[in-house]
């Protein structure tokens, strides 16, 4: 991270978390928003897949969290409650993704969604998988894969600002608004998962093995994710996604290779980590000034009231 000296100093852990209430229109954006590039586009689809369940999950585990943050903790309660709002926005966004950008183009997710919702509401709901789990437990090891995750999105969140290839590579605008605006909030609250699980439960060897679960469902479920997507695809006629597309996408940089994805969780393992040492507001911010779907909703937001 890099900052002209004379910028003005922001606070990494604690800069104001607040939900902007954005709208996109996908009327004009083709069904392969990455000309030439379907099954890259299919890569990143996959989260358009997850996001909105996970996301709408992550809002009801931290209800559960939030009464359980200590009174004095005034700064991370109000962080949590930015941080749902901010989550809520961004599960609602991608849902419009599935719901009008594919299905209105002869694409239907709803097969693959629901099963995805099951696992975010049943297999990771409020019951207790397993005897060894009180509830609390329980709630504590779902915040542990949520800090897990939101690692992951806040440096992902970065590398989708930093993708220049993907411009040049002709994508469409309004999905790289969209997934910047929500890498840029990503990178925003990237502390706030973190600071709650360390206040809650705060143990390393807990933090790994939860980390160590999400991190293998993730190539996983990019695979299967991807497949379900080009199978369905009305224009791939059953193409499969091989290896070398995924390479090609990593040598195009219009993916992230393994190697980061591996630096990533190197990096989180650390017992010293902190989020606020990764990544870089001040980018997230100057992309939030410019972000077309940002601007037009500080143009209709009231006021905050906490701010
Ligand atoms: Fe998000
Ligand atoms: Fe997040």
């Amino acid at each position: 991270m890099s900052e002209s000296p004379d910028a003005v100093r922001l606070d990494e852990r604690h800069p104001h978390i607040t939900p902007r209430r954005v709208k996109f229109d996908w009327t004009r954006t083709p069904l392969h928003w990455i000309p030439g590039e379907p099954v890259a586009t299919h890569f990143i689809n996959t989260l358009h897949l997850l996001l909105p369940a996970g996301e709408r999950w992550f809002v009801h585990v931290y209800k559960q969290a939030l009464p359980l943050i200590a009174e004095d903790q005034e700064q991370l309660r109000r962080e949590v409650r930015g941080f749902m709002g901010q989550e809520a926005v961004h599960a609602y966004s991608h849902q419009g993704v599935l719901d009008h950008q594919m299905l209105e183009q002869g694409l239907d997710p709803r097969p693959l969604t629901r099963r995805i919702e099951w696992m975010f509401t049943v297999l990771l709901g409020d019951r207790p998988p397993l005897p060894v789990f009180t509830r609390r437990r329980w709630l504590d090891f779902r915040i542990g894969i949520i800090s897990g995750i939101e690692h992951y999105t806040a440096v992902l969140g970065q590398w989708i600002l930093d993708a220049r290839a993907l411009d040049e590579a002709g994508a469409d605008p309004t999905m790289m608004d969209l997934l910047r605006w929500h890498g840029a909030e990503e990178v925003e609250h990237r502390s706030v998962a973190f600071d709650v699980y360390q206040h809650l439960s705060g143990v390393y060897w807990r933090r790994f093995i939860a980390f160590f679960i999400g991190a293998v469902a993730m190539p996983l479920a990019v695979y299967v994710g991807a497949a379900y997507l080009c199978a369905k695809d009305p224009a791939l006629h059953g193409v499969r996604p091989r290896l070398r597309d995924y390479r090609r996408a990593v040598r195009r940089g219009i993916f992230p290779s393994n190697r980061f994805m591996l630096t990533a969780a190197r990096t989180y393992l650390r017992r010293d980590y902190h989020p606020s040492a990764e990544c870089s507001t001040r980018k997230a911010l100057d992309y939030l000034a410019t972000s077309p779907a940002a601007l037009a909703a500080a143009r209709t937001r009231p006021p905050s009231p906490d701010r």
